[in-house]
């Protein structure tokens, strides 16, 4: 069928569906200097370049890695580092069958005339990590932030690159599910008409949304199931199925709680490949049980495959705790 035709359409639409394979999902390693900073610290490392090498070095020359993983989002600085024995990371990636990938915004400053909110800086990135608690997010935040996905996708499709679209929506609050729900509807409204606005092909882009969840500090936990049952239906009502991949963020939520979220959601087929793009829910037992000592790093490369592989089975279907 007719599709808007463009120098890199075909490559898009080929390295899109490449990330959304079965049983594989990405790995989120795009801190920024600081926020790598703030986990190495986490286990008292200094925030130094040698340091952050080092701990970049141990995730991405895991062996197997590729197995579970098929992309991996790097920070600036991580696309032009090498191992040790001089091996750029982008071609450790490639020899695995993992696509690389690069964030691109430039990290948030306060958005003017809003409810104290932020937007990402750089027309290039964005999220809509603005919800102030209770009142949510501004009408004004979230368009800004819809708007601003939207070029961004626009404008790396035309250079080659499948965006991946992630408007955020934070954990932090004591409000329940049903709200959560509420407001996801609203952004991925305007994030899905300003996409269309912007003529970014659907079938080359892929979507990291926040699962629906209750706030972090809500009185009641809610289970894996009412979960699943919630996010796909806020993504059954907005998302079209055009797009090949859902790759979740783990937004805080634990190592396992990540897991078997997604699990539940593949309990059923579903309209896109519904996977994962985690970052701390593949991360946090590597880094307390790597401590930056060398010795370490083979038993955490082993604790980063216990998680790829748990989220792949998850991915498809078929975790068991
Ligand atoms: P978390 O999985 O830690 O929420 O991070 C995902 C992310 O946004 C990194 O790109």
């Amino acid at each position: 069928l007719p599709i808007r035709a463009g120098a890199y359409t075909d490559e898009l639409i080929k390295t899109a569906k490449t990330i959304a394979s079965p049983g594989r999902g990405i790995l989120a390693i795009d801190e920024s200097n600081a926020t790598c900073g703030k986990r190495l610290s986490s286990i008292g490392l200094d925030n130094t370049e040698p340091n952050r090498q080092a701990y970049r070095q141990l995730l991405l020359t895991t062996p197997g890695l590729g197995e579970y993983i098929s992309g991996a989002i790097l920070f600036e600085e991580t696309l032009y580092q090498s191992t040790t024995d001089g091996k750029k990371f982008v071609d450790v990636l490639h020899d695995q069958k993992i696509v690389p990938g690069i964030k691109v915004d430039k990290g948030l400053v306060p958005l003017p005339g809003s409810n104290n909110e932020s937007w990402c800086q750089g027309l290039d990135g964005l999220s809509s990590r603005s919800a102030d608690i209770p009142c949510g997010p501004s009408a004004l935040a979230v368009k800004e932030a819809a708007w601003g996905l939207a070029r961004y996708a626009a404008i790396s499709q035309d250079n080659g690159l499948v965006p991946i679209v992630e408007p955020e929506i934070l954990l932090d609050g004591d409000h329940p599910i049903e709200r959560t729900l509420e407001v996801a509807e609203k952004v991925w409204a305007e994030v899905f008409y300003y996409l269309a606005e912007n003529n970014v092909i659907f079938e080359g882009i892929l979507l990291k949304p926040s699962m629906v969840t209750p706030g972090a500090e809500h009185k009641e936990r809610a289970n894996p199931e009412t979960i699943a049952k919630y996010t796909l239906t806020m993504l059954k009502r907005r998302v079209p199925p055009a797009v090949p991949g859902i790759m979740f963020l783990s937004g805080g939520q634990s190592e396992m709680e990540a897991t078997l979220n997604l699990h539940a959601m593949n309990q059923s087929p579903n309209p896109w490949h519904v996977s994962f793009s985690y970052a701390r829910a593949l991360q946090n037992t590597v880094l307390k049980t790597w401590q930056g000592r060398p010795e370490n790093v083979e038993a955490a490369q082993k604790a980063l495959l216990v998680r790829a592989k748990a989220n792949s089975l998850a991915q498809l279907g078929k975790y068991s705790a």
